[in-house]
């Protein structure tokens, strides 16, 4: 028994590893709860007295062995692997390409137009995008059989309330409205919905910027100048007309075009050759949603509008197909990386 441990001690003594893994194959064989070491103690207790003291002398020098290997080889491997690396880290290599978000199109726009406001005193408020009857349109003057309310254009929802996704952010309007006293100066970003068959020119999801401005003396003059001042800000241009139009909400009511001119023709293709092109829907806030929403419409007047984002984003950035607004393909998103 004696001989076999010394012949053991020798090929402890001899071992080479090259890897983690033979490593493991040796703690298994000699230092493992299966291994030669526990064997030999097990054997101990057979061996006849007089010659334990020789057996447990030989049996420690074993112990001591085959861990002292062990460690001395671990220590090895550990650091020749460290080695190992450290030439493959090329400091000089360039670093890896950080990608760079961009500000979506609709974004941008409406962050400009939130600018242009601001300057001029109007706050922006946010309100939900699912909306009762009530804020979306009976405040809003809109007659019960009126066809805006119709299956085709508003998404209901089915619920016990009776209420929809927001056709307009006029909805925003009248929950300010309803909370706050003149004067009020307002404008509402947000996205919209219309059940309307999806093309190239329109789509079931777009965005809107609606303005309000309620106070004492509020003329119609008074929106005439703001919306000439968005004009010039946004577009660059110093010519607007307003056409008469309708909208349950307001009286009178008017459409915006501003005159882009009629030099390339590029002009002639935005304005279908009549040199105007058609911005937003605007007027005098009708006394009736005053009175609905808890303002005294003989003390007070006020102007609104609104803007669909989209038409202009498609307009600014040449964008042919609205549906592309909406995909969010990342090859379309990209072009915007420079635009602020
Ligand atoms: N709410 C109208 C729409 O969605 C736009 C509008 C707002 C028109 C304010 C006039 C005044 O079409």
């Amino acid at each position: 028994m004696l001989d076999k441990i010394k012949k053991h001690l020798q090929d402890i003594e001899n071992t080479i590893v090259t890897d983690a893994k033979e490593l493991e194959v040796f703690r298994v064989n000699y230092l493992g709860s299966k291994g030669l070491l526990k064997g030999f103690f097990n054997e101990f207790k057979n061996i006849p007295n007089e010659h334990k003291k020789e057996f447990g002398k030989t049996l420690n020098d074993f112990k001591k062995s085959a861990q002292g290997k062990f460690d001395e080889l671990q220590q090895k491997i550990q650091s020749s692997g460290v080695k190992k690396e450290s030439p493959q880290l090329d400091l000089t290599l360039p670093g890896y390409p950080v990608n760079v978000g961009s500000r979506h199109p609709v974004s941008i726009i409406i962050n400009e137009m939130n600018d242009i406001f601001s300057k001029i005193g109007f706050i922006i408020k946010e309100s939900f995008e699912i909306e009762d009857d009530w804020h979306n349109f009976s405040a809003l003057n809109f007659p019960e059989e009126h066809p805006a309310r119709d299956m085709q254009d508003t998404f209901f929802i089915e619920s016990k309330i009776k209420q929809a996704l927001r056709t307009h952010t006029s909805s925003v309007q009248v929950r300010v409205m309803e909370n706050e006293q003149p004067p009020i100066r307002i404008i509402a970003p947000g996205r919209v919905f219309r059940n309307e068959a999806i093309s190239a020119r329109s789509h079931c999801i777009f965005h809107q910027v609606e303005g309000l401005y309620i106070d004492k003396n509020v003329s119609f003059a008074d929106m005439k100048q703001t919306l000439l001042y968005f004009a010039k800000e946004f577009f660059g241009k110093a010519k607007i007309r307003l056409r008469p139009s309708y909208f349950p909400f307001t009286e009178p009511s008017a459409e915006m075009d501003v005159y882009w001119g009629l030099e390339t023709e590029v002009d002639h293709k935005i304005t279908k050759g009549t040199g105007w092109l058609e911005v937003l829907g605007c007027g005098m806030v009708d006394p009736n949603v005053l009175d609905n929403c808890g303002i005294d419409s003989k003390i007070y007047s006020g102007y609104a509008f609104g803007i669909g984002v989209e038409r202009i984003a498609m307009q600014r950035f040449n964008i042919p197909d609205i549906r592309m607004i909406f995909e969010n393909d990342v090859r379309f998103l990209k072009q915007f990386t420079q635009v602020v």
